[in-house]
């Protein structure tokens, strides 16, 4: 349970704990020496009183001289008999209470006789009642003094940890001219922490750097020569050409501009959200959704599979048609894919779509594991990386989309994207 508090709550249960411990055993040895001492003097002095009284007062038949809290009580002298309080009571020191008065008696055989002597120890009782309270208060005082100084402590020694996180946590520490942490700290364990931190969050930098570079090297590399295809396909549809000819250009040009979107996806998806524009919504779902179930359907149909779009609900928002597209296009390929025989249904609700097959299922204990990148299922077809979902949840987690999954062996799948409108 313990382990489970922050750490600084952990710190002052330790301080709080050991001072409730060492605190506590003080105050008890107080306690048992002040008992100890209290029969040891008290028995010495009543057995030496008794004896002097036997010897001085009763053998020479006067009555006994005792001060008036102290009384004598014999077996032997009827004057002097026993009150039944007393009777039954072992050799030596007793201490008896009855009520708010407090006795010590002491009582001795001789003979075969009993002899006592009662006193009245109210004083000392008082007296020691109140040192009683005095150790108690003091000992309740150290440990409220322990919280405090507990909590002063475990503040002083974290706040440096505290720190340290609050930095690490510090999105700007990500930026390549962010200054190193462990110049703040002195060298301790906590300034080794800083420079670990500082070496870790250096290659960070660096591979984010990298990675920036690649994605920017890769966009302006590829949008050159995508350029160059897309004016070649311009003049080729100018060219006289025969109409199937021309349909392979069209064609070309499509996925000529299918690609630059999609260069354009990855760059958008590799870089934060810094580039807010990038992310404005400007399409509608029927209008994406009729373009994807153009570009699929016939392949479908190719494949023998009937294919069909509905619509159940009107839906109003706009949504950035690359992230859509891309979306839609992968759940449709795998579809495709994964779907031998029977059918395939793209369905358009009020601020979602789903897309329903009635191929082979997916088992339900790699509901999970298939939105993971590189994870293919037992019925992977073709040169797929198993790459698609993991695009498509990433996708929807940086639109603050959601995309489920009902699906049994043999009895389809339906993947259902429920979509958020862009800002
Ligand atoms: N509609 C579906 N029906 C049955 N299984 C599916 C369906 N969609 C996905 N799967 C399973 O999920 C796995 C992961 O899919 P994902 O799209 O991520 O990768 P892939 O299709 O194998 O490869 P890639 O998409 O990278 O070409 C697939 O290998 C397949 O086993
Ligand atoms: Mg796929």
């Amino acid at each position: 349970m313990l382990a489970k508090q922050p750490f600084e709550r952990r710190i002052l249960i330790a301080f709080v704990l050991m001072t409730v411990v060492v605190s506590g055993l003080f105050s008890l040895s107080i306690v048992a020496v002040v008992h100890f001492i209290e029969e040891h003097l008290v028995s010495q002095e009543l057995s030496r009183e008794l004896s002097e009284t036997l010897r001085e007062d009763i053998s020479q038949g006067h009555a006994p001289r005792l001060d008036s809290s102290t009384r004598f009580f014999s077996s032997a002298h009827p004057e002097y008999a026993i009150p039944q309080a007393y009777e039954g009571l072992r050799e030596g020191f007793n201490e008896l209470f009855s009520g708010d008065e407090a006795y010590y008696v002491y009582v001795q055989q001789i003979n075969g006789q009993t002899y006592m002597l009662v006193e009245d120890q109210e004083e000392f009782e008082a007296r020691e009642n109140a040192l009683f309270n005095v150790v108690l208060a003091g000992f309740l005082l150290t440990v409220l003094a322990a919280w405090g100084l507990g909590l002063i402590t475990a503040r002083k020694v974290m706040a440096p940890v505290t720190r340290l996180a609050q930095q690490v946590r510090h999105r700007d520490q990500l930026h390549p001219l962010a200054p190193p942490l462990a110049p703040d700290y002195p060298d301790d364990e906590i300034g080794q922490l800083a420079a670990a931190f500082d070496s870790t969050l250096g290659q960070v930098r660096q591979s984010l750097e990298r990675e920036r570079l690649f994605t920017s090297d890769v966009s302006h590399e590829l949008r050159t020569p995508l350029m160059v295809i897309a004016s070649s396909c311009e003049l080729l549809a100018e060219a006289p050409l025969a109409p199937r000819e021309k349909e392979q250009v069209a064609r070309i040009a499509r996925a000529c501009e299918e690609m630059r979107e999609l260069v354009q996806t990855f760059l958008q998806l590799a870089r934060d959200k810094s580039n807010a524009a990038a992310f404005v919504g400007d399409r509608s779902l029927a209008s994406v959704a009729e373009e994807q179930a153009t570009r699929w359907g016939a392949l479908m149909q190719e494949k023998g599979l009937d294919f069909q779009m509905r619509i159940e609900g009107q839906d109003e928002g706009q949504y950035n048609a690359t992230f859509l597209a891309t979306v839609m296009a992968n759940l449709l390929r795998n579809a495709l894919h994964y779907t031998e025989r029977g059918s395939v249904r793209l369905i358009l609700e009020r601020g979602a779509f789903r897309i329903e097959d009635s191929g082979a299922g997916i088992p339900v204990e790699q509901h999970e594991q298939i939105f993971q990148p590189f994870v293919r299922g037992p019925q992977a077809r073709g040169e797929g990386l198993g790459l698609g979902l993991s695009l498509v949840k990433r996708i929807c987690t940086k639109q603050g989309w959601k995309v489920s999954l009902q699906s049994e062996p043999g009895g389809g799948t339906r993947f259902r994207v429920e979509l958020a409108a862009a800002s």
